[in-house]
């Protein structure tokens, strides 16, 4: 049981590829995710390989005692986030948890969410977003101070 334990953010490396192509090709992370094609493992290595060399983009793995989820940080003019939390992690706690770890960063920051992710709306919403541009891909941005990480359950979970 993961409820009631605390998040920590660590960069992401070459050795967390296999899960984070296990999450990457998982239906609903593929149903949600702007392009929704299966990716091979080959790709998927190039993609980290190239991801990790990259000083404009941060990719941060959620632990919380294993790990639990991703948060992707892409700097341009504005700031870019996405995020997915493992298939048997989800619906407890851990979105909410990761962003409130990755967040504040400065300077304005925006998620692109497709109109029918109820979770990652309600997850935007949560931590400060506020709908930006609607449409079938809408455009959020965070426009308060995320609150305070909620509190843990239970101690013992
Ligand atoms: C979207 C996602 C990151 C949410 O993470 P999570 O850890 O499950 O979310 P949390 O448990 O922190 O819940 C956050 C809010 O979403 C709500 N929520 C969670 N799962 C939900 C679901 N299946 N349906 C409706 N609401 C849901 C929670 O109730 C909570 O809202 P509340 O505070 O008002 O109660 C996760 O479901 C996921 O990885 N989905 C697949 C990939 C994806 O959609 N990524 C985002 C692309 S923009």
């Amino acid at each position: 049981m993961v409820c009631g334990e605390p998040i920590d953010l660590r960069p992401a490396g070459l050795q967390d590829a296999a899960l984070l192509l296990l999450w990457r090709n998982d239906p609903l992370t593929r149903r949600f995710s702007i392009n929704d094609a299966v990716v091979g493992w080959d790709e998927h290595i190039a993609w980290l390989e190239a991801s990790l060399a990259m000083e404009t983009r941060q990719l941060l793995v959620a632990v919380r005692g294993r790990p639990v989820g991703l948060v992707r940080i892409d700097r341009d003019e504005a700031t870019e986030m996405s995020w997915t939390v493992a298939p048997d992690a989800r619906g407890q706690g851990v979105g909410r948890s990761m962003l409130a770890a990755a967040l504040p960063i400065r300077g304005r920051i925006v998620a692109r969410i497709k109109s029918d992710n109820v979770a990652s709306r309600r997850l935007a919403s949560r931590v400060g977003f506020a709908l930006l541009e609607p449409g079938p891909l809408e455009r959020w941005e965070l426009v308060r101070p995320i609150p305070d990480q909620p509190p843990a359950s239970s101690p013992s979970g």
